[in-house]
């Protein structure tokens, strides 16, 4: 499973990037008014940085508007993803990208009726968003497994883009359910690393081995 950080913070994608398992960056209007920077440039340095696709979402919700801001936003580098939400013009608009060989990456996906729409649209990426449904008490996980399966029973390629991982055990349940990428805070990449008995054993193997001669 491709591991993507939900981040524009330029210090957590080095971090990651720096260990070696950086498959890709999702970012969304709220993230990028958080870096408090200019939209473009900001997607522009974290392109430059990551080998992977990097999501930019565009503002506008009409179709023109979504062609004009996702034409700029593609040129911007060749792994930006045009990040699109999941609306009829949004999927109208994921229909022109893809005739023009530009990457999309469909938002706000709570059903796996839109996803299926969105994967006849031609979307590069599906994002279902587990944490948000979870929070009004639907079963989040239960949409992954239902996107792979429609997915599976007609050959779609759309790649499932588990967003809104809220925990660890979010991470798991995706990978295990057949996702094919997961984008994750950088609070939840890093909780993934910890384990109570890799801390006690590394601890009694630091004590063992100053009897060791090298
Ligand atoms: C993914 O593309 C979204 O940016 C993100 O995962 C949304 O997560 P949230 O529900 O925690 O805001």
């Amino acid at each position: 499973m491709n591991l993507f950080l939900d981040t524009a913070n330029i210090e957590e994608i080095k971090k990651v990037k720096d260990l070696g398992l950086l498959d890709g960056i999702t970012t969304n209007p709220s993230i990028i008014s958080k870096a408090g920077r200019k939209f473009t440039e900001v997607i522009k340095e974290i392109a430059a940085l990551v080998d992977g696709p990097v999501s930019a979402e565009v503002i506008s919700s009409n179709y023109d508007g979504m062609i004009k801001e996702g034409v700029e936003l593609s040129q911007i580098a060749e792994n930006v993803v045009v990040k699109v939400p999941l609306t009829m013009e949004g999927l109208k608009a994921v229909n022109e990208f893809t005739n023009r060989g530009i990457s999309t990456n469909v938002t706000l996906c709570f059903s796996a009726n839109q996803a299926l729409l969105a994967a006849k649209a031609g979307a590069s990426f599906i994002s279902p968003f587990l944490g948000r449904l979870d929070d009004i008490g639907h079963d989040g996980l239960e949409l992954i497994s239902e996107i792979r399966a429609m997915y599976d029973n007609y050959g779609y390629e759309t790649q499932i883009l588990a967003a809104s991982i809220r925990h660890p055990i979010h991470f798991k349940e995706v990978a295990l359910r057949g996702a094919d990428c997961s984008t994750l805070p950088y609070s939840v990449f890093a909780q993934l690393f910890q384990h109570p008995l890799t801390d006690i054993g590394l601890q009694k193997f630091i004590e063992d081995s100053k009897s060791i001669n090298w």
